[in-house]
Protein backbone atom coordinates (compact mmCIF):
# COMPACT_ATOMS: atom_id res chain seq x y z
CA UNK A 1 0.00 0.00 0.00
CA UNK A 2 1.41 3.42 -1.04
CA UNK A 3 1.26 6.51 1.52
CA UNK A 4 -1.27 8.39 -0.69
CA UNK A 5 -3.95 5.09 -0.58
CA UNK A 6 -3.21 5.20 3.22
CA UNK A 7 -3.94 9.06 3.51
CA UNK A 8 -7.14 9.58 5.20
CA UNK A 9 -9.73 10.22 2.74
CA UNK A 10 -10.91 13.78 4.12
CA UNK A 11 -7.26 14.88 3.67
CA UNK A 12 -7.69 13.85 -0.10
CA UNK A 13 -11.33 15.25 -0.33
CA UNK A 14 -10.53 18.65 0.94
CA UNK A 15 -7.72 19.42 -1.27
CA UNK A 16 -10.47 19.05 -4.45
CA UNK A 17 -12.89 21.25 -2.80
CA UNK A 18 -12.70 24.86 -4.25
CA UNK A 19 -14.48 27.74 -2.96
CA UNK A 20 -15.75 30.37 -5.32
CA UNK A 21 -16.86 33.85 -4.67
CA UNK A 22 -20.77 34.49 -4.22
CA UNK A 23 -23.05 37.48 -4.90
CA UNK A 24 -26.03 37.21 -2.63
CA UNK A 25 -29.27 39.33 -1.76
CA UNK A 26 -30.43 39.43 1.85
CA UNK A 27 -33.14 41.27 3.87
CA UNK A 28 -32.52 42.87 7.30
CA UNK A 29 -35.06 41.18 9.79
CA UNK A 30 -36.11 44.48 10.67
CA UNK A 31 -39.75 44.44 10.83
CA UNK A 32 -39.77 40.21 11.45
CA UNK A 33 -42.35 38.76 13.64
CA UNK A 34 -44.78 35.28 13.99
CA UNK A 35 -47.63 36.96 13.18
CA UNK A 36 -49.34 33.99 11.53
CA UNK A 37 -48.67 30.43 10.59
CA UNK A 38 -48.73 29.29 7.41
CA UNK A 39 -45.83 26.62 8.01
CA UNK A 40 -45.68 24.16 11.32
CA UNK A 41 -42.67 25.70 12.83
CA UNK A 42 -44.53 29.13 13.13
CA UNK A 43 -46.86 29.23 16.38
CA UNK A 44 -47.87 33.58 16.97
CA UNK A 45 -47.89 32.52 20.71
CA UNK A 46 -44.57 31.97 21.53
CA UNK A 47 -42.43 35.19 21.43
CA UNK A 48 -39.44 36.24 19.53
CA UNK A 49 -36.49 38.40 20.15
CA UNK A 50 -36.41 40.59 16.94
CA UNK A 51 -33.36 42.10 18.29
CA UNK A 52 -31.35 38.92 18.47
CA UNK A 53 -32.78 38.45 15.57
CA UNK A 54 -31.09 41.00 13.31
CA UNK A 55 -27.91 40.39 15.54
CA UNK A 56 -27.69 36.66 14.12
CA UNK A 57 -28.71 37.78 10.50
CA UNK A 58 -26.01 40.48 10.71
CA UNK A 59 -23.86 37.70 11.98
CA UNK A 60 -24.53 35.40 8.89
CA UNK A 61 -24.06 38.51 6.81
CA UNK A 62 -20.90 39.29 8.00
CA UNK A 63 -20.00 35.75 7.40
CA UNK A 64 -20.62 35.55 4.41
CA UNK A 65 -18.22 38.95 3.77
CA UNK A 66 -15.58 37.09 5.49
CA UNK A 67 -15.44 34.26 3.40
CA UNK A 68 -14.98 36.37 0.92
CA UNK A 69 -18.18 36.99 -1.26
CA UNK A 70 -20.11 40.16 -1.68
CA UNK A 71 -24.11 40.93 0.22
CA UNK A 72 -26.47 43.26 -1.44
CA UNK A 73 -28.93 44.17 0.60
CA UNK A 74 -32.62 44.98 -0.09
CA UNK A 75 -34.80 47.38 1.97
CA UNK A 76 -37.28 45.63 4.26
CA UNK A 77 -40.95 46.62 4.11
CA UNK A 78 -42.87 46.76 7.47
CA UNK A 79 -45.90 44.82 7.51
CA UNK A 80 -44.17 42.04 5.47
CA UNK A 81 -42.20 39.97 8.88
CA UNK A 82 -41.08 37.19 6.45
CA UNK A 83 -39.49 38.76 3.77
CA UNK A 84 -35.71 38.34 5.51
CA UNK A 85 -36.35 35.01 3.85
CA UNK A 86 -34.27 36.73 0.31
CA UNK A 87 -34.41 33.19 -0.94
CA UNK A 88 -38.05 32.89 -1.77
CA UNK A 89 -37.68 36.13 -3.73
CA UNK A 90 -36.86 34.86 -7.10
CA UNK A 91 -34.91 32.61 -8.75
CA UNK A 92 -31.66 33.78 -10.53
CA UNK A 93 -29.15 31.75 -12.92
CA UNK A 94 -27.20 33.70 -15.95
CA UNK A 95 -28.21 36.82 -14.44
CA UNK A 96 -31.82 35.80 -15.73
CA UNK A 97 -34.56 36.81 -13.14
CA UNK A 98 -37.18 34.82 -12.65
CA UNK A 99 -39.75 36.14 -10.26
CA UNK A 100 -41.67 34.64 -7.24
CA UNK A 101 -45.31 34.38 -6.94
CA UNK A 102 -46.40 33.46 -2.98
CA UNK A 103 -49.06 30.87 -2.26
CA UNK A 104 -50.19 32.59 0.96
CA UNK A 105 -52.19 36.37 1.09
CA UNK A 106 -49.49 37.47 4.04
CA UNK A 107 -46.21 37.17 1.47
CA UNK A 108 -47.84 37.85 -1.85
CA UNK A 109 -46.64 41.48 -1.76
CA UNK A 110 -43.08 40.28 -1.31
CA UNK A 111 -43.40 39.03 -4.96
CA UNK A 112 -43.06 42.62 -6.98
CA UNK A 113 -40.79 44.20 -3.73
CA UNK A 114 -37.97 41.41 -4.94
CA UNK A 115 -38.76 41.98 -8.62
CA UNK A 116 -39.08 45.92 -8.65
CA UNK A 117 -35.55 45.39 -6.23
CA UNK A 118 -34.15 43.36 -9.71
CA UNK A 119 -35.51 45.92 -12.62
CA UNK A 120 -33.92 48.98 -10.63
CA UNK A 121 -30.41 47.14 -10.28
CA UNK A 122 -30.41 46.57 -14.17
CA UNK A 123 -31.64 43.22 -14.78
CA UNK A 124 -33.13 42.98 -18.20
CA UNK A 125 -35.14 39.65 -17.50
CA UNK A 126 -36.94 39.68 -15.42
CA UNK A 127 -39.69 37.25 -15.47
CA UNK A 128 -43.05 38.26 -13.90
CA UNK A 129 -44.10 34.28 -13.29
CA UNK A 130 -48.11 32.86 -14.12
CA UNK A 131 -47.66 30.21 -11.64
CA UNK A 132 -47.25 29.87 -7.70
CA UNK A 133 -43.59 29.73 -7.28
CA UNK A 134 -41.54 30.37 -3.77
CA UNK A 135 -38.30 31.38 -5.64
CA UNK A 136 -35.45 29.57 -4.37
CA UNK A 137 -37.17 27.90 -1.43
CA UNK A 138 -38.54 25.18 -4.18
CA UNK A 139 -36.19 26.12 -6.80
CA UNK A 140 -32.66 25.14 -6.61
CA UNK A 141 -29.72 25.17 -9.16
CA UNK A 142 -27.03 22.40 -9.25
CA UNK A 143 -25.02 23.20 -12.39
CA UNK A 144 -27.58 22.64 -15.52
CA UNK A 145 -30.59 21.25 -13.42
CA UNK A 146 -33.44 22.73 -11.69
CA UNK A 147 -33.80 21.17 -8.93
CA UNK A 148 -37.98 21.79 -8.54
CA UNK A 149 -39.71 21.04 -5.13
CA UNK A 150 -43.57 21.27 -5.03
CA UNK A 151 -46.17 19.78 -2.47
CA UNK A 152 -46.70 22.94 0.05
CA UNK A 153 -46.09 25.92 -2.10
CA UNK A 154 -44.67 26.00 -5.87
CA UNK A 155 -46.98 24.99 -8.23
CA UNK A 156 -45.42 22.08 -10.44
CA UNK A 157 -46.01 24.28 -13.38
CA UNK A 158 -43.90 26.74 -12.67
CA UNK A 159 -40.99 24.06 -12.75
CA UNK A 160 -41.32 24.46 -16.85
CA UNK A 161 -41.68 28.25 -16.53
CA UNK A 162 -38.77 28.50 -14.32
CA UNK A 163 -36.57 26.08 -16.81
CA UNK A 164 -37.77 27.67 -19.85
CA UNK A 165 -36.86 31.40 -18.65
CA UNK A 166 -33.26 30.17 -16.81
CA UNK A 167 -32.39 28.25 -19.70
CA UNK A 168 -31.78 24.99 -17.16
CA UNK A 169 -33.40 21.32 -17.09
CA UNK A 170 -36.52 20.74 -14.46
CA UNK A 171 -36.15 18.02 -11.73
CA UNK A 172 -39.61 17.79 -10.35
CA UNK A 173 -39.27 16.97 -6.59
CA UNK A 174 -42.32 15.92 -4.43
CA UNK A 175 -42.13 17.00 -0.64
CA UNK A 176 -44.62 14.79 1.37
CA UNK A 177 -43.61 16.37 5.09
CA UNK A 178 -45.22 19.86 6.05
CA UNK A 179 -42.22 20.26 8.49
CA UNK A 180 -39.92 20.41 5.09
CA UNK A 181 -42.42 22.67 2.87
CA UNK A 182 -39.60 24.18 0.60
CA UNK A 183 -37.59 22.16 -0.97
CA UNK A 184 -34.18 24.13 0.29
CA UNK A 185 -35.61 22.43 3.89
CA UNK A 186 -34.81 19.39 2.69
CA UNK A 187 -31.93 19.79 0.58
CA UNK A 188 -28.74 21.42 0.12
CA UNK A 189 -26.58 22.25 -3.25
CA UNK A 190 -23.09 21.68 -1.85
CA UNK A 191 -21.57 22.00 -5.58
CA UNK A 192 -22.62 21.38 -9.40
CA UNK A 193 -22.86 17.68 -9.07
CA UNK A 194 -23.12 17.26 -4.99
CA UNK A 195 -26.11 17.98 -3.19
CA UNK A 196 -26.86 16.94 0.62
CA UNK A 197 -30.51 15.82 1.40
CA UNK A 198 -32.96 13.91 4.21
CA UNK A 199 -35.05 11.18 1.87
CA UNK A 200 -37.75 11.41 4.49
CA UNK A 201 -38.90 14.60 3.38
CA UNK A 202 -39.53 13.03 -0.55
CA UNK A 203 -42.07 10.75 -1.49
CA UNK A 204 -40.64 7.24 -2.88
CA UNK A 205 -40.07 8.34 -6.56
CA UNK A 206 -38.39 11.56 -5.73
CA UNK A 207 -36.34 9.55 -3.46
CA UNK A 208 -35.51 7.24 -6.10
CA UNK A 209 -34.56 10.35 -8.37
CA UNK A 210 -32.31 11.62 -5.95
CA UNK A 211 -30.39 8.22 -6.09
CA UNK A 212 -30.34 8.10 -9.69
CA UNK A 213 -28.93 11.74 -9.97
CA UNK A 214 -26.85 11.71 -7.10
CA UNK A 215 -25.32 8.40 -6.31
CA UNK A 216 -23.04 9.56 -3.96
CA UNK A 217 -25.01 11.95 -2.36
CA UNK A 218 -24.74 13.30 1.65
CA UNK A 219 -28.00 11.25 3.29
CA UNK A 220 -28.59 13.61 6.14
CA UNK A 221 -30.72 11.61 8.87
CA UNK A 222 -33.65 13.34 11.00
CA UNK A 223 -31.57 14.86 13.87
CA UNK A 224 -30.40 17.33 11.52
CA UNK A 225 -33.55 17.88 9.40
CA UNK A 226 -35.11 19.02 12.26
CA UNK A 227 -32.88 21.66 13.42
CA UNK A 228 -33.03 22.89 9.77
CA UNK A 229 -29.83 21.45 9.06
CA UNK A 230 -29.90 21.37 5.09
CA UNK A 231 -30.95 24.83 4.73
CA UNK A 232 -27.24 25.55 4.33
CA UNK A 233 -25.65 27.70 2.14
CA UNK A 234 -22.45 26.44 -0.22
CA UNK A 235 -19.53 28.26 -2.07
CA UNK A 236 -18.42 24.67 -3.10
CA UNK A 237 -16.09 24.17 -0.32
CA UNK A 238 -17.68 26.47 2.91
CA UNK A 239 -20.60 25.36 3.94
CA UNK A 240 -22.27 27.87 6.08
CA UNK A 241 -25.24 25.63 8.04
CA UNK A 242 -27.32 25.75 11.52
CA UNK A 243 -24.80 25.06 14.62
CA UNK A 244 -26.92 22.57 16.06
CA UNK A 245 -27.01 20.45 12.88
CA UNK A 246 -23.58 18.23 14.32
CA UNK A 247 -23.79 14.99 12.50
CA UNK A 248 -24.28 16.60 9.10
CA UNK A 249 -21.14 18.84 10.07
CA UNK A 250 -19.25 15.99 10.68
CA UNK A 251 -20.78 14.20 7.31
CA UNK A 252 -19.45 17.46 4.76
CA UNK A 253 -15.98 17.50 6.29
CA UNK A 254 -15.73 13.81 6.21
CA UNK A 255 -16.45 14.64 2.56
CA UNK A 256 -13.68 17.85 2.62
CA UNK A 257 -16.29 20.64 3.05
CA UNK A 258 -15.36 23.18 5.54
CA UNK A 259 -18.60 23.77 8.04
CA UNK A 260 -19.53 26.86 8.84
CA UNK A 261 -21.64 26.97 11.87
CA UNK A 262 -23.83 29.54 12.36
CA UNK A 263 -26.56 30.46 15.07
CA UNK A 264 -30.24 31.38 13.97
CA UNK A 265 -32.34 30.29 16.54
CA UNK A 266 -34.73 33.48 15.89
CA UNK A 267 -35.46 33.15 12.59
CA UNK A 268 -36.11 29.43 13.17
CA UNK A 269 -39.14 30.09 14.86
CA UNK A 270 -40.43 31.11 11.70
CA UNK A 271 -39.13 28.11 9.55
CA UNK A 272 -35.93 29.62 8.06
CA UNK A 273 -31.98 28.91 8.62
CA UNK A 274 -29.38 30.52 6.60
CA UNK A 275 -30.26 29.51 3.12
CA UNK A 276 -33.70 31.17 3.27
CA UNK A 277 -32.13 34.66 3.96
CA UNK A 278 -29.87 34.03 0.89
CA UNK A 279 -30.57 34.52 -2.34
CA UNK A 280 -27.77 33.82 -5.15
CA UNK A 281 -27.29 36.02 -7.92
CA UNK A 282 -26.06 34.03 -10.39
CA UNK A 283 -24.40 35.41 -13.38
N1 LIG B 1 -42.26 31.75 7.35
C1 LIG B 1 -41.77 31.58 6.01
C2 LIG B 1 -42.78 30.81 5.18
O1 LIG B 1 -43.41 29.92 5.69
C3 LIG B 1 -40.44 30.90 6.02
C4 LIG B 1 -39.77 30.82 4.69
C5 LIG B 1 -38.47 30.12 4.72
N2 LIG B 1 -37.79 30.21 3.48
C6 LIG B 1 -37.22 29.19 2.83
N3 LIG B 1 -36.49 29.48 1.79
N4 LIG B 1 -37.43 27.95 3.17
O2 LIG B 1 -42.98 31.06 4.01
Amino acid sequence: MTLLENRPQTAAAAAERVATRRRYLMCEPRHFAVEYAINPWMDPTVPVDRDLAIRQWRALADTYRRLGHHVEEIAPVEGLPDMVFAANGATVARGRVYGAKFKYAERVPEGPAYLGWFKEAGYRVAHEPAYVNEGEGDLLVAGDLLLAGTGFRTDPAAHAEAAEVLGLKAVTLRLVDPHYYHLDTALCVLSERDIAYFPGAFDAESQDVLRQLFPAAIIADADDAKVLGLNAVSDGRHVVLPLEATELAKKLAARGYQPVPVSLSELRKAGGGPKCCTLELRS
